[in-house]
């Protein structure tokens, strides 16, 4: 055991709705970033773009994809979820959307691509988690909307987004969630 697996072997997602908005220096950011960066990558193909959203871009894209897009396939949503809606990128100081961006290659798959994507996600979550943050990693229905993708600068036919993870505060350390029962999971094949 060392102080890495150690974290590893604890470490817990705080929800959204638990997090207290904090503000996430620079200087944390790109160590975030730079931990998100270093992944395993067949062929260095680069197939995923990191988009940071913070700022005026939170309530702009509440504005301008969030609600319509939720009334848009709601016709019988109250004013009150179109409010929800339009905050949810105001629940964090900083959020990093994770887009797979594969690239066509004749002998690497794009499900490898898109492997190295959840990757950049889970690195994101590791990193930022480390340095005593609470993260999540969601995709909720906007991961998978076109206006989503696009405002975030992915090509919408053949990019997906991965998903976007929050980060802000804690008050309080997360209680623990069901794991997998290792004999239900493991198989060991030595022979
Ligand atoms: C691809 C992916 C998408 C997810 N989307 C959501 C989501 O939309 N909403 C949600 O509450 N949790 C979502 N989760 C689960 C959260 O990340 C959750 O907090 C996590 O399973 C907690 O696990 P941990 O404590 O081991 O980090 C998603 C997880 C993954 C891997």
């Amino acid at each position: 055991m060392n102080e890495i697996t150690d974290f590893l072997q604890k470490r817990r997602s705080v929800t959204v709705p638990r997090m207290v908005d904090i503000d996430v220096p620079e200087e944390d950011i790109s160590t975030i970033l730079h931990c998100a960066m270093r992944v395993p990558d067949h062929g260095a193909l680069n197939p995923w773009k990191i988009c940071v959203i913070s700022g005026d871009a939170r309530p702009r894209l509440g504005q301008t994809v969030l609600r319509p897009e939720f009334a848009e396939a709601h016709d019988d949503a109250s004013e009150d979820s179109l409010i929800f809606e339009e905050n949810r990128f105001l629940r964090t100081s900083v959020i990093m959307a994770v887009l797979s961006t594969p690239k066509p290659h004749p002998k690497i798959p794009v499900w490898e691509m898109e492997l190295s994507a959840g990757a950049v996600c889970m690195n994101i979550v590791t990193a930022a988690q480390s340095l005593g943050y609470a993260a999540q990693w969601v995709t909720e229905w906007y991961s998978y909307n076109d206006k989503m993708l696009a405002a975030l600068g992915g090509n919408t036919d053949t990019d997906r987004i991965a998903g976007f993870i929050y980060i802000g505060g804690k008050t309080e350390a997360p209680k623990e969630r069901r794991r997998p029962e290792a004999q239900d999971v493991l198989h060991f094949i030595s022979s």
